[in-house]
């Protein structure tokens, strides 16, 4: 569904992005993880024709998006990291009018209903709340039906019980077939949603694999342990398929002398420091 190559782009005469390629194939959800700053809605928007200045290839759904039809738009639904609904207009009004750009016309009290905002359809959005106008501006994205997604920061604002609907309503598109871009720095977003991520800092793809080949790919399973030692606690750690060559830990089980012992996988985020030197806060 989208082919990059060779993507270079500048806000200034600085080189900002300089060729980038990655492809995302139909039916994936496809993240671009990084800290703030890094670049991922920059490339989203370059995705979305609205930064038409590149040099390089930028294939989405078959079209040069430099050179995108009229058309492009109707297979396409963006949900932007600001939202950007008409304050004066109720939700049933913005989806009214959002609705009338496009051809093909979804149900629009049914997405309101999945979101949790069926009750406050006809309330002024300049009375919503963050997290509503995030809702409602998902819904806004997906009215028309879309092949492919690009959602910017899809949950950010969202308390656990609504991030957890649209993360539902997210995967729901993707059993549906649909393509989603998203972007985060919520690596545990990341983890549960994403087939494949692209670690991105200072734009540059510093690593892309799946989340589990990323974990997997540096860092072995680690096991922590405290003990006392002349009445100070202390912590040591091993690697999981260590533990049998490790004397100290072998002592301290034969001595009963453990306070505690967990085993743990790295996280994407220990593995983002690992990859790239940077934190995702
Ligand atoms: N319109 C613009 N003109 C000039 N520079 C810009 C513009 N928009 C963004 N930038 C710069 O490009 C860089 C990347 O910004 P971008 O918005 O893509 O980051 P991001 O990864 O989406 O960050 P966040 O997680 O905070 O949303 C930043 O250094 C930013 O200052
Ligand atoms: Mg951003």
């Amino acid at each position: 569904m989208i082919r990059v190559k060779d993507l270079s782009f500048s806000y200034t005469r600085k080189p900002y992005m300089e060729n980038i390629s990655f492809a995302v194939e139909r039916g994936e959800i496809f993240g671009f993880l990084g800290p703030s700053g890094a670049g991922k809605s920059t490339l989203q928007k370059i995705l979305i024709g609205l930064l038409p200045n590149y040099t390089g290839s930028v294939a989405v759904n078959g079209e040069e998006v430099r050179r995108k039809s009229k058309g492009f738009y109707e297979q396409i639904g963006v949900d932007f990291e600001f939202p950007s609904l008409y304050e004066k207009l109720t939700a049933r009004e913005n989806l009214r009018f959002f609705s009338s750009l496009y051809q093909k016309r979804g149900d629009a009290e049914a997405l309101l209903e999945a979101v949790g905002l069926l009750a406050d359809a006809d309330k002024r959005v300049s009375d919503f709340s963050k997290g509503m106008k995030t809702r409602l501006s998902y819904v806004k994205a997906v009215l028309h039906d879309p092949q492919i997604l690009f959602l910017d920061e899809p949950t950010s604002g969202l308390d656990p019980s609504n991030a957890r609907v649209l993360k539902d309503l997210i995967l729901a598109e993707r059993a549906k077939g649909k393509t989603v871009i998203l972007t985060t720095h919520n690596m545990y977003d990341a983890t549960e949603l994403c087939d494949r991520v692209a670690f991105i800092v200072d734009g540059k793809i510093r690593a892309l694999d799946t989340p589990r080949n990323l974990i997997m790919s540096k860092g072995a399973s680690k096991v922590v342990y405290t003990y006392l030692e002349e009445g100070r606690e202390k912590t040591a750690e091993t690697r999981l398929d260590r533990t049998s060559g490790d004397e100290l830990l072998r002592a301290l089980i034969r001595e009963n002398r453990l306070l505690s012992i967990h085993s743990g996988e790295p996280t994407l985020n220990d593995i983002f420091m690992e990859i790239t030197g940077r934190t995702l806060q």
